[in-house]
């Protein structure tokens, strides 16, 4: 499986004789397992239809702002936070200087604007549109603001110039795209994550769970998988795909669960609890099926599980940051900072799931980062993006 797995790409393309390249690029990164969803600027629909790229994509195509049906569906701002990463092929010189201004005229470029995702862009013009200074200086501002600029290209032009203006090939992009899921900025770290629901058993047939989906935990390993750690993932019954350079140790109950990260974590760099354990078990597991006793009610008698990170945080060769989450529904920031105190935590991530965008199982989250020195916020994005950034912290405050 290869870096781009999964990793949810937004592919904009503008209206330029490239265009048709777009559609390659589409079938490339559907070849590499990432999930694509295309904006065609209204130029480039001139060039290449969105029937193309849906049937290319197996996703709709978007191509207007403001149209009742779309927005009904993602609607621009959803399709911003879907994506874990944009990428602009071809960007025209318009669609650059349009970039540059800030402006949301059209789709892509609102799209450009209200993504927290990182943004992309291939450039495609002619040789003389490229070497002019207005286009140098709309493609310096946006590498400024850190949006990555992929070619362009020399060589024949479709006008028939010859120089620098030809959109990269589409292997090449797919390449360089790649990349960005890859840095060895956490190359020989060792990090231990716990993800998912842990499931209490009652009897042979019936359990105690929650509603986790283990999403952010599994972002969570492929964002440390992607930094070059060694990442081991204590996963509890989730149906996800297990992540590529993972190793997953498969558990059921907190008990299990907590066995597990007690062998694991000792030494380790990193662990992070982003399981959702149950804080309570059945006291005894009924050997068969408990029967139904007709017209009467029935009282289970629960024993305390115990408190994993709490655990962890507590071991003799403790790892050397250990953080945890605090999913509040109220109160979201002082409960969160009253828990990593109580658990000995050196970092809380705190996420309110009352709101239905970072609800349990949701495919965004919006998350404050607390440590003893400062509070961060990161606003909704997919849960990708919010694990690169989490991860990005951590790494920082290892490094301290
Ligand atoms: O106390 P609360 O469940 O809200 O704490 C949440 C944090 O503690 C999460 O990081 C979760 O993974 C961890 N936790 C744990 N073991 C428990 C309960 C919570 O590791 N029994």
């Amino acid at each position: 499986m290869g870096r781009l797995h999964q990793r949810h790409i937004l592919v904009a393309i503008s209206g330029g004789i490239a265009a048709y390249k777009g559609a390659e690029l589409v079938r490339l990164l559907k070849k590499q397992g990432a999930a694509v969803r295309v904006v065609l600027s209204r130029g480039a629909t001139e060039f290449i239809t969105p029937l193309t790229m849906q049937a290319l994509s197996g996703e709709p195509t978007h191509t207007e702002l403001l149209d009742e049906e779309a927005e009904a569906g993602m609607g621009h701002i959803e399709l911003a936070r879907w994506a874990d990463l944009m990428v602009i092929a071809p960007a025209t010189a318009d669609v650059i200087a349009r970039l540059a201004q800030g402006r949301a005229d059209d789709l892509l470029t609102t799209v450009a604007l209200a993504t927290p995702a990182p943004v992309a862009v291939a450039p495609a013009m002619n040789q003389q549109m490229w070497a002019h200074a207005a286009t140098q200086d709309n493609v310096a501002l946006l590498a400024s603001r850190g949006i990555q600029i992929i070619g362009p290209d020399a060589g024949e032009q479709a006008c028939g110039d010859i120089g620098p203006g030809r959109l990269l090939e589409p292997e090449a992009i797919v390449a360089t795209l790649s990349e960005r899921f890859e840095n060895r900025s956490l190359e020989g770290r060792r990090v231990v994550i716990t993800a998912g629901p842990t499931r209490e058993a009652i009897d042979p047939v019936r359990y105690l769970s929650n509603h986790s989906s283990g999403k952010m935990g599994y972002a969570l390993a492929q964002a440390f998988a992607a930094a070059g750690a060694q990442v081991e993932l204590i996963s509890g019954p989730v149906a996800l795909e297990p992540p590529a350079r993972v190793t997953v140790h498969q558990v059921t109950s907190a008990v299990e669960m907590c066995d597990a990260a007690t062998k694991l974590a000792g030494d380790a760099d990193f662990f992070i609890g982003a399981a959702a354990v149950a804080d309570y078990r059945p006291a005894a597991k009924a050997s068969e099926k408990m029967k139904k006793q007709e017209g009467r009610g029935l009282s289970l008698d629960l024993v305390e599980n115990p408190d994993i990170i709490a655990t962890v945080a507590q071991l003799p060769n403790r790892p050397r940051i250990v953080a945890g989450f605090a999913a509040e529904t109220h109160d979201l920031l002082s409960h969160a900072r009253a828990k990593r105190l109580r658990k000995g935590l050196d970092m809380i991530i705190a996420n309110d799931v009352s709101a239905p965008e970072t609800t349990f199982g949701s495919n965004q989250n919006a998350v404050h980062l607390i440590t003893a020195e400062n509070e961060t916020h990161l606003a909704l994005a997919s849960k990708y993006v919010i694990a690169e950034h989490i991860v990005a912290a951590l790494a920082t405050q290892l490094s301290e």
